[in-house]
C-alpha cells in the first residue's frame, strides 16, 4: 500500500535523525484538505515536542534524508511543522495494476495480529429478540468480520441470558398455565405470555411470588423436573435465535451463557471477599471503591449533591442468590484463561456503562496481572420517526423477525416496481438480500453512539446512503460488464488521465486506513461512509468517462477501474455483513 510504504521510509528517516524514537508513532494519513497533498504525516511535530525541539527544524532535518522520489511529485513542510505528500500519478497507476493482477485490494494484513474476543447479540431465553438486540448483533457481527479481514483472530461469543430470576416465574406459569398448542405454534410468545402473566400476578399477590422463589430455588438445586423444563425453554429460545441469525447470516462461535457461570460464582465471592476487594454490606456482598482513583474516574463513587457518596457493586444478595456483575466476572476470568485474548470486547446497549466501567475496575483490582485490554463498544436507542422510543403501536417492543418480515416486503414493493421483467422468485430472493442489508447498513451508518431515527423509507431509498444504493451501484458496474461481454484485463495498463479517474483511483487507495480506523476505534459507520463515497466517486467517473465506447487504451483502463470499485464495494459491504447481487 503506498502509503504504508511511504511510512516505512518515513520510519527509516526518523531513526536516522532520531534514533531512540518509537516508529509506532510515526503514521502517514490520508490528507484532510486534497489541496496541499495527497497524504499527510503530523507525527513529527509530536515527536518534537516530546523532546521540546522545534519542530519545523525536526521536519527539515527528516525531510533532507527522506528519499521518496520515485513515488512522491513533491513532500513540503506546512503550518506548525506537518509534511504534505503529494503522490505521483504513476505511483497510483502502479498499485492498481498490482491490485487488479488480485496482489492486494487497498489494505494489508496486520503485522501484529491479536486474539479478540466479542460479546455481542446476548439475548435473553424465553422472551423474542426484539430492536434492542438489532444493533449490537449487527455492530458486533460487523466488528468480528473487520478484525478477521485484517488477519486478527476472532472469537465470538454469544453471552445468552438463560439464568437468573425470570426462571422462577417462568416455571410458575409453565406448570399451571401453560398451553401446549400455543406453545407448539409460537414458543417464544407462549412463554412470553406466561412470563408476564405470573410477573403481573407476582406484583399483587405474595403468594403467587412466594411460589416463583421456590420454584427458583428447586432449579437452582438441580431439581430434575424443574432443570427439564428449564432445559427445553432453552432448546425453544434457541431455536428462535438460530432462525434470526441465519436470516441474518451470523454465525457465533461459542454460546456460552450466563448458566454456563454458574458453578463458578460462589468461589468469585469469596475470593474477592477473601482479599477484600468485597465485603459485607446490609446482609449483602458488594465491591467498593477502593479509593486509588481521582473520584471523577472511580465507578464505585457516585456524585450526590456535590458529595461523593459510594456506588458499590453487587456481587451476592441477602438471600445468597449472585448478581450480573458476579457472573460477568466469572466470564471474564474464564475467558481469559481460555483464551489469553489481547482485547474483550462487548457490544451493548449506553445504558450499560457503569456495569461495564465497575466490572472492568473489579477485575484489574481482582486479576492486577492479567494484561488485556477492555472495551465497552456502546451504542445508543433506535427512535421512531416522532422521536418516541422505537415500539409497536400497541406500545410493545418490535420483534427482530417481524422487523426482517416488514423489511423483505417492502424491499420487494420496491423490487417489483423497478425490474417487473424478473420472476417472482428472483425479486424474492433480490428482496430479501436488499431487506436485510438496508437494515444492517442503517443501523450501522450512524456514529454508534448516537440515537437514530428509524425510517423504512429512508434505509430503502435508492439514492442516499443506503444499502439498496450500494448493492445497486455493484449490480450496475456488473451490468457494464454484461453489455460489454468482457472482463477487466489482468495485464492492463491503468491510465489516470481524467481528473474523475484519479477521484476515483484515490478514494480506493483508502479502503485499507477506514478498515484499519473501524478496527481500532470500533466503528463501523467510517466504512459506511467510505462505501457511499466510493460508489459516488464511481457516478462521477462513470458520468464523465465513456466505459465501453472509449479508445482501446482508455477502454482497457476504465474497464480495470470497473472492475476494482466492485471488488473494493463487494469486499466493503461483506465485512459489514451485507451482501450484494450481480443483478437488481
Ligand atoms: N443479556 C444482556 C441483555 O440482553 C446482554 C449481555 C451482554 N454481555 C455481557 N457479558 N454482559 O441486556
Amino acid at each position: 500500500m503506498l502509503h504504508k510504504t511511504i511510512e516505512k521510509r518515513l520510519r527509516e528517516t526518523v531513526t536516522q535523525v532520531l534514533p531512540e524514537a518509537n516508529l509506532n508513532l510515526v503514521q502517514v494519513r490520508p490528507c484532510p484538505d486534497p489541496k496541499f497533498g495527497d497524504y499527510q504525516t503530523t507525527s513529527l511535530m509530536m515527536l518534537a515536542k516530546e523532546r521540546k525541539m522545534n519542530p519545523r527544524q525536526l521536519a527539515t532535518d527528516v525531510l533532507a534524508k527522506l528519499d521518496l522520489g520515485d513515488l512522491c511529485e513533491k513532500v513540503e513542510i506546512a503550518g506548525a511543522g506537518f509534511l504534505n505528500f503529494r503522490v505521483k500519478t504513476a505511483a497510483f497507476e502502479t498499485s492498481l495494476e498490482a491490485a487488479n493482477r488480485g496482489e492486494h485490494l487497498f489494505f494489508e494484513k496486520t503485522t501484529q495480529p491479536h486474539t479478540a474476543v466479542i460479546d455481542f447479540s446476548s439475548p435473553n431465553v424465553a422472551k423474542p429478540m426484539h430492536v434492542g438486540h438489532i444493533r449490537s448483533t449487527i455492530l458486533g457481527d460487523a466488528l468480528a468480520r473487520t478484525l478477521r479481514l485484517l488477519g486478527h483472530q476472532v472469537i465470538t461469543d454469544n453471552h445468552i441470558g438463560d439464568w437468573g430470576t425470570q426462571f422462577g416465574m417462568l416455571l410458575v406459569g409453565w406448570k399451571n398455565d401453560l398451553n401446549r398448542e400455543a406453545l407448539a405454534a409460537d414458543p417464544i410468545a407462549e412463554m412470553e405470555r406466561i412470563y408476564k402473566k405470573v410477573s403481573s400476578q407476582c406484583k399483587e399477590d405474595p403468594g403467587v411470588l412466594e411460589a416463583a422463589r421456590l420454584e427458583l430455588v428447586q432449579l437452582q438445586q438441580g431439581g430434575v423436573e424443574n432443570r427439564e423444563i428449564w432445559e427445553e425453554m432453552i432448546k425453544l429460545s434457541q431455536k428462535q435465535f438460530n432462525s434470526i441469525y441465519g436470516r441474518l447470516g451470523i454465525r457465533f462461535d461459542h454460546t456460552l451463557g450466563e448458566s454456563f457461570y454458574n458453578p463458578r460464582l460462589q468461589k468469585v465471592v469469596d475470593e474477592l471477599m477473601a482479599r477484600g476487594i468485597a465485603r459485607e454490606s446490609e446482609g449483602a456482598k458488594a465491591i467498593f471503591s477502593d479509593g486509588k482513583l481521582p473520584p471523577k474516574e472511580d465507578p464505585f463513587l457516585i456524585n450526590r449533591d456535590g458529595e461523593w457518596q459510594p456506588n458499590p457493586a453487587l456481587v451476592q444478595k441477602s438471600d445468597g442468590g449472585f448478581n450480573y456483575t458476579t457472573t460477568d466476572l466469572a466470564t471474564l476470568q474464564y475467558r481469559t484463561e481460555r483464551w489469553h485474548p489481547e482485547a474483550i470486547v462487548y457490544v451493548t446497549d449506553g445504558r450499560q456503562q457503569l456495569h461495564f466501567q465497575q466490572l472492568f475496575g473489579a477485575f484489574q483490582r481482582w486479576h492486577p496481572e492479567v494484561k488485556v485490554k477492555l472495551a465497552h463498544v456502546w451504542f445508543g436507542s433506535i427512535l421512531r420517526e416522532d422521536g418516541k422510543p422505537f415500539k409497536t403501536r400497541s406500545g410493545e417492543t418490535v420483534k427482530l423477525a417481524d422487523l426482517l418480515d416488514e423489511a423483505e416486503e417492502r424491499a420487494l414493493k420496491v423490487v417489483s416496481e423497478k425490474s417487473s421483467e424478473l420472476s417472482e422468485a428472483q425479486r424474492k430472493e433480490i428482496a430479501r438480500i436488499v431487506g436485510v442489508g438496508a437494515v444492517k447498513y442503517a443501523d450501522l451508518l450512524p456514529n454508534r453512539q448516537s440515537d437514530y431515527v428509524f425510517s423504512w423509507d429512508k434505509m430503502l431509498a435508492l439514492n442516499g446512503t443506503t444499502a439498496p444504493y450500494l448493492q445497486y451501484a455493484y449490480a450496475r458496474i456488473r451490468s457494464i460488464f454484461r453489455k460489454g461481454e468482457t472482463g477487466a484485463d489482468r495485464e492492463a495498463k491503468v491510465l489516470l488521465r481524467a481528473p474523475h479517474e484519479l477521484a476515483l483511483a484515490k478514494h480506493l487507495m483508502t479502503f485499507g486506513i477506514t478498515l484499519e480506523g473501524v478496527a481500532e476505534e470500533y466503528r463501523p459507520n467510517f466504512l459506511c461512509s467510505y462505501l457511499y463515497e466510493l460508489a459516488d466517486a464511481f457516478t462521477g467517473f462513470y458520468e464523465n468517462c465513456p466505459v465501453l465506447k472509449a479508445e482501446p487504451a482508455d477502454r482497457a483502463s476504465r474497464l480495470v477501474l470497473c472492475e476494482l470499485t466492485a471488488r473494493v464495494l463487494k469486499q466493503g459491504l461483506e465485512v459489514l455483513g451485507i451482501d450484494v447481487l450481480e443483478q437488481m
